[in-house]
């Protein structure tokens, strides 16, 4: 082989071994694959339409927790309570009752947040990290499992 001969040999392997890289890379995946979402993810479709189990607040019986510690479910409708916002929380109006703590809670009744939801619970001074009830706090709906899972609740 000559000099010239091994330096083309040499040039068409590197570029033999870019173009392969360069399949790979270009074997992108469908935007329709990315996500959970079953379209595309350049698509903005309008959510599901889910019927909200649970009746008027005051109408319904607490729900048991998964597990200890858990954030009890929402057990009313939320219709109208949401999205909550820096300046719009009816939440809160119901369930930040620092004085209610100290009270037998009975069916009807709002049950107050607890003392890891205030800054200052005497001032009945609601802690700003609680502010998005739910970010923690589900409604409940019959609707299929997005991902299935085994987590069973604890006994
Ligand atoms: C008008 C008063 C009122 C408003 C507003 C309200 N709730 Fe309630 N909430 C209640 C009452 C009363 C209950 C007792 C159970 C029932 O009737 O559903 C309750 C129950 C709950 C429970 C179950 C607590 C437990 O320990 O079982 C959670 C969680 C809850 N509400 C969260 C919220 C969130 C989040 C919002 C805002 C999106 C909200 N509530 C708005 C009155 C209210
Ligand atoms: C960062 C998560 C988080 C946010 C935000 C949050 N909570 Fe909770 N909440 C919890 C957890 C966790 C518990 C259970 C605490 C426990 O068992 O010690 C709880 C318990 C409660 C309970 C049940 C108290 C009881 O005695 O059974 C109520 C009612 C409640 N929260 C209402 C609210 C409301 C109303 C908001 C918004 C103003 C809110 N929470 C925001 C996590 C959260």
């Amino acid at each position: 082989m000559s000099i010239t001969m091994r330096k083309t040999f040499l040039l068409s392997a590197l570029m033999a071994c870019a173009l392969s890289a360069y399949a790979t890379q270009g074997a992108a995946i469908p935007d329709d694959a990315i996500g959970l979402s079953k379209s595309s993810v350049y698509e903005d479709p309008d959510p599901i339409v889910v019927n909200y189990r649970g009746g008027d607040v005051g109408t319904n019986k607490r729900a048991q927790r998964s597990y200890h510690t858990a954030p009890p479910m929402i057990t009313h409708s939320i219709v109208d309570m949401v999205p909550i916002r820096q300046d719009f929380n009816l939440c809160k109006d119901c369930h930040v009752q620092p004085d209610l703590l100290k009270e037998k809670i009975t069916q009807g009744m709002p049950v107050p947040a607890p003392v890891s939801h205030y800054a200052n619970v005497k001032k009945g001074e609601m802690h700003m990290a609680r502010w998005n009830c739910t970010q923690c706090h589900a409604p409940q709906a019959d609707v299929k499992t997005l991902v299935n899972n085994t987590f069973r609740k604890a006994r």
